[in-house]
C-alpha cells in the first residue's frame, strides 16, 4: 500500500459513564481531538469510522440511580440523551454514537468472554470480597470508598484513586468504608471469573516499547505500569446491572466487569455501524485487515485501560488490531481544578453552550489542548482566544478580503495580473501552510497544527498590509485585483486546514468563495478558485464575545 492510497482508521473515542452532565475536560480530553483527527483524515480521503457511546453499565450508574432513588435505566437514558444532544451542538462527527446497552454489544462482549475461555486466559475462583451485612450485599467498585494505599488520597474509590489515576480493586482500599452504611465492610467468600492478565506481560512490554510515535506521557506511564508487574484480575463482579456472564456456572447476580465490556464497545460499535448500513461485514476491514489504523481518544485517567487492558483483552482474543496510537491527553483544568463529571468540579459543558458558538468553544479548547501537560483553560482564557486570535485574526482576515472585493470588484472574484515576488510568496506560503498542518495532523500534535493554520491567516494579513489593496484601489486596478485574488486564494487555503477543527464557519467560507464543498467536510487540496464567480453572502463569521463573567 502506498503512503497516497485510503486507509481505514477507526477514530475510536472513550465512552463517557452515563451518570452526570459532561464537562469541557471530557470534551478536551477525548470528544474534540478525535473529532478532529477524523475529519481530517476524511478530508485526505481516508476511510473513517469514528466511534463510541454511553457507558451505561457498572457501579458509577447504579451509585447515581441509587442517590437519585430511581432505576439505573432512568439515569443512563437521561444522561445519553444530554450527550447525544451536546455532540449535535458541538459538530462532533460520528460514524456511530451508540450505548453500551444494546442487544448487539452484549452479544459481542459475550463472545468475547467465551473467546477468552476457550484460549484458557479465563478461569473461576474464589475469593473474598466487601460485603456490607446491614445491606445485606456485596460490594463492588465505587461502593466501596477510603484511602488510596498508593498516595494516601483520602475519597479514592474501590475503582479508581482520581488523585494519582491508579486503578484500584476495593480491598487495596486503606480504612474502606461502605458506601450505603458508612461502616467497614466485612470479607466475605464469593466465587469470580479471573483473568489471566499476568500472562501478558511479556507481549505487552514487548509492543508498548516497540511503538513509534507514541506521546511519551503515555508510552512511559503504561511502559512503567506493566513493567511494575501485572495481577490476574477478577473479570466479574457481584453486580446485576451490566451484561451478564455467557456462562451460569457461577449463580445469578453476576456481570462482566464494566470496564472490561465497555473497551469491548470500540468492536461492537463498528459491528452496529455495519448492521445498520446493511452491510454486516463492512467492520471487519478496520479490525481485522492488519493495514487498517486504529486511534484512540481518551484523557490520560483512561491511559491504562487503552494502552494496557484492551490491547491484553486483543492479544488474548486474537485476529484483531492492536491499537496503532493512543494519543491520550494530559488534564484540562479551570483555574487549577480538574474537571471531573464524577467530582463535580467546574461549570457543565451546557453552560458553555448557551455562552459560546460551537467554532468559537472549538477553538478555544483546540488553541488549549493538554496534550502534552496538563493545561489550564479558565473561562477568561476562553474568552481571549475567541475574541484576541479568532475573531482578531482569523474572522478579520476573512472579512477584510470579502468586503475589499465586494467594495473594488461588485463582489466578483477578480483575474489577477502579472504575479510579483510577493504574490508568489504569499501563494507559496499557503501550499507550506497546508503541508506543515497536515503533517502535524497526521502526527495528532493538534494543537501546534491549529496554530500552524493561524499563523497562515497571520501571513496573509501581513501580506494585505504589505499590498495595500485599500490605497492601490484608488490607482491600480489590476494590482488590487492581483493582490484580492491571492488573498482570496489563500483565504480558501486557510478555511481548508482549519476545518476539522472549525467545520462549520470553514463550510460557510469555503461556500462563499464558490467552493464545492462535500457533504463530509472539504478535500484536503488547494481549492481552485475562479475568477468571475460571485461570492456569496457573507456576514460576521463569529460573534465577538462580550459577557461579564464577574456575574456568571
Ligand atoms: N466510562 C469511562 C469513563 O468515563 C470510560 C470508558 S472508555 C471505554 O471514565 F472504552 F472503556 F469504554
Ligand atoms: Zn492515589
Amino acid at each position: 500500500m502506498t503512503d497516497d492510497s485510503p486507509r481505514k482508521v477507526l477514530v475510536a473515542v472513550a465512552w463517557p459513564y452515563a451518570q452526570g452532565p459532561l464537562h469541557l475536560g471530557h470534551l478536551a480530553g477525548a470528544n474534540l481531538p478525535a473529532d478532529i483527527y477524523a475529519r481530517f483524515r476524511r478530508s485526505i480521503g481516508d476511510d473513517v469510522i469514528m466511534v463510541s457511546g454511553s457507558d451505561v453499565h457498572g457501579t458509577p450508574i447504579t451509585v447515581k440511580a441509587d442517590e437519585l432513588g430511581v432505576a439505573p435505566e432512568a439515569v443512563a437514558a437521561k444522561y445519553h440523551d444530554e450527550f447525544v444532544e451536546a455532540w449535535d451542538a458541538l459538530d462532533i462527527q460520528w460514524d456511530l454514537y451508540t450505548t453500551t446497552g444494546t442487544e448487539i454489544h452484549t452479544r459481542v462482549a459475550q463472545e468475547f468472554f467465551l473467546t477468552l475461555l476457550e484460549n484458557g486466559y479465563l478461569y473461576p475462583k474464589s475469593t473474598l470480597q466487601f460485603y456490607d451485612e446491614q445491606e445485606g450485599r456485596f460490594l463492588p467498585d465505587r461502593y466501596v470508598e477510603g484511602t488510596c494505599p498508593h498516595c494516601g488520597y483520602h475519597e479514592a474509590r474501590g475503582d479508581q484513586c482520581d488523585n494519582c489515576g491508579r486503578t484500584l480493586d476495593p480491598t487495596d482500599l486503606v480504612n474502606p468504608l461502605s458506601k450505603f452504611s458508612r461502616t467497614p465492610p466485612v470479607l466475605r467468600e464469593t466465587e469470580h471469573y479471573y483473568w489471566r492478565l499476568s500472562e501478558f506481560e511479556e507481549p505487552l512490554l514487548e509492543w508498548l516499547e516497540s511503538r513509534e510515535g507514541w506521546r511519551p506521557h503515555v508510552q512511559n506511564f503504561a511502559i512503567g505500569m506493566v513493567r511494575d508487574g501485572l495481577q490476574d484480575r477478577s473479570f466479574t463482579r457481584d453486580l446485576d446491572w451490566g451484561i451478564p456472564l455467557p456462562v451460569d456456572d457461577l449463580g445469578p447476580g453476576k456481570s462482566i466487569y464494566v470496564w472490561w465490556e465497555a473497551v469491548m464497545g470500540y468492536l461492537s460499535a463498528p459491528q452496529e455501524w455495519a448492521e445498520r448500513r446493511g452491510t454486516p461485514d463492512a467492520w471487519r476491514a478496520w479490525w481485522e485487515n492488519p493495514d487498517a489504523e486504529s486511534y484512540y481518544f481518551l484523557g490520560k485517567d483512561n491511559v491504562p485501560f487503552h494502552a494496557i487492558y484492551w490491547p491484553a483483552l486483543i492479544m488474548g482474543h486474537g485476529g484483531l488490531n492492536l491499537p496503532t496510537d493512543v494519543p491520550a491527553n494530559q488534564f484540562l483544568t479551570f483555574g487549577g481544578a480538574k474537571a471531573s463529571k464524577s467530582r463535580g468540579v467546574g461549570r457543565p459543558l451546557s453552560w458553555y453552550l448557551d455562552h459560546f458558538d460551537t467554532d468559537g468553544l472549538r477553538y478555544a479548547i483546540a488553541q488549549s489542548l493538554p496534550e502534552t501537560s496538563d493545561a489550564d483553560l479558565s473561562d477568561d482564557e476562553v474568552v481571549r482566544a475567541i475574541n484576541e486570535e479568532l475573531v482578531a485574526t482569523w474572522g478579520n482576515l476573512v472579512n477584510r478580503v470579502v468586503s475589499m472585493t465586494g467594495r473594488y470588484f461588485d463582489g466578483v472574484i477578480p483575474e489577477p495580473g502579472d504575479l510579483g515576488p510577493s504574490d508568489e510568496r504569499a501563494l507559496d506560503g499557503r501550499m507550506a501552510m497546508l503541508d506543515d498542518v497536515r503533517s502535524e495532523l497526521m502526527a495528532v500534535r493538534l494543537r501546534s497544527a491549529i496554530a500552524r493554520a493561524m499563523q497562515g491567516a497571520q501571513e496573509t494579513n501581513a501580506y494585505l498590509n504589505e499590498m495595500e489593496p485599500w490605497k492601490t484601489a484608488k490607482t491600480d486596478r489590476e494590482r488590487t485585483a492581483t493582490t484580492l485574488w491571492v488573498a482570496l486564494q489563500s483565504v480558501a487555503a486557510t478555511a481548508v486546514a482549519l476545518a476539522p477543527y472549525l467545520p462549520g464557519s470553514s463550510r460557510k467560507v469555503l461556500e462563499a468563495l464558490g467552493v464545492d464543498v462535500p457533504e463530509d467536510g472539504p478535500t484536503w487540496q488547494v481549492p481552485d478558485l475562479q475568477s468571475g464567480t460571485t461570492l456569496g453572502a457573507l456576514g460576521p463569521l463569529f460573534a465577538k464575545v462580550e459577557i461579564d463573567l464577574d456575574e456568571e
